[in-house]
């Protein structure tokens, strides 16, 4: 039975990708990437005493810790992120940077053994195409309320494409880009495509997608989108103060170090 890497397994979508594959089968083996092992057991105590769940913790950065979690898995789900629409962020092409360092010197250690696909979560908002079914002005507000988390993911997407143009690593990279998400169990029957998404999807409908593009069969598709037909969720009313917030700390930046120096963030 395979094994799969959950990097950011303490995340929203990393949490729900563990337990959607300790659904599927009890075979199924699991390594978990998090910073805090105490988070994760509070998070997901079925996992303190589960043979077939291995724990990695320590910094990203620490490329043995991300090579040993990352060996000898089919699929490495790359979660780790933000959704803080911070001025600078840079989370997503730091772990791009991590994951990908991990990949070569697992390599290099393996002398080239197939190496795991990657499953990236990236947002709709960065795939042009799913885009066009946007109107500008939703795409206008949209994109500017979340700017700096979209710029990271969007350079995030060219480091992984670069690697990939390379060639050296022989990289299977997939990239899935949901539109908005909430909180929740699965909502309905979940697909993947290139064309056509749902939103808003709860996590665990996002986690399912992950599975799915983990154990696709082929090279393509790259770029993932995500369809639930099922009951109709509703975005959260708050969802408005996020993307107010959000578009004043895109406008002015500075505010937000003001913000988080009399610790308002
Ligand atoms: N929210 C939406 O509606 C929406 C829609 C489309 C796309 N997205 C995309 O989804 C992503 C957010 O995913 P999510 O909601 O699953 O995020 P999340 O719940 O905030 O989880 C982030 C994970 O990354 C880990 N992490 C963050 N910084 C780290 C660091 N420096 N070192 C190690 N681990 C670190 C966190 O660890 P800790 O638990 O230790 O902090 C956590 O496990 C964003 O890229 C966003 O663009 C979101």
């Amino acid at each position: 039975m395979a094994t799969y890497a959950v990097l950011g397994a303490t995340g929203a979508t990393g949490h729900q990708t563990v337990l959607h594959l300790l659904a599927l089968s009890p075979e199924i083996k699991i390594h978990v990437y998090v910073r805090s092992k105490p988070k994760l057991l509070h998070l997901l105590p079925q996992v303190a005493n589960n043979k077939n769940v291995r724990i990695f913790e320590g910094s990203m950065n620490d490329t043995a810790l991300l090579t040993a979690c990352i060996a000898s898995t089919k699929a490495v789900f790359a979660v780790i992120a933000s959704n803080e629409n911070a001025p600078g962020l840079s989370i997503a092409q730091d772990s791009a940077a991590a994951v990908l360092a991990s990949m070569r010197r697992l390599q290099q250690e393996s002398n080239a053994a197939k190496l795991p696909r990657i499953v990236v979560l990236s947002a709709v908002m960065v795939n042009k195409r799913l885009c066009e079914k946007v109107s500008w002005l939703e795409h206008l507000v949209i994109y500017h309320a979340f700017w700096h988390i979209y710029q990271d993911l969007e350079k995030a997407e060219s480091l992984y494409a670069r690697e990939a143009e390379k060639g050296s690593l022989d990289l299977d990279v997939r990239f899935v880009q949901p539109g908005a998400l909430i909180q929740g169990g699965k909502s309905g029957i979940v697909t993947i495509s290139e064309v056509d998404r749902s939103e808003p999807i709860s996590y665990a409908d996002l986690a399912e997608a992950m599975v799915q593009v983990a154990n696709l069969e082929g090279a393509k598709p790259t770029n993932v989108a995500v369809v639930v037909e099922g009951s109709k969720l509703q975005i959260h009313p708050t969802l408005l103060l996020t993307v107010l917030e959000g578009l004043l700390w895109t406008f002015i930046p500075r505010l937000y170090g003001l913000f988080q120096y009399f610790h308002l963030k």
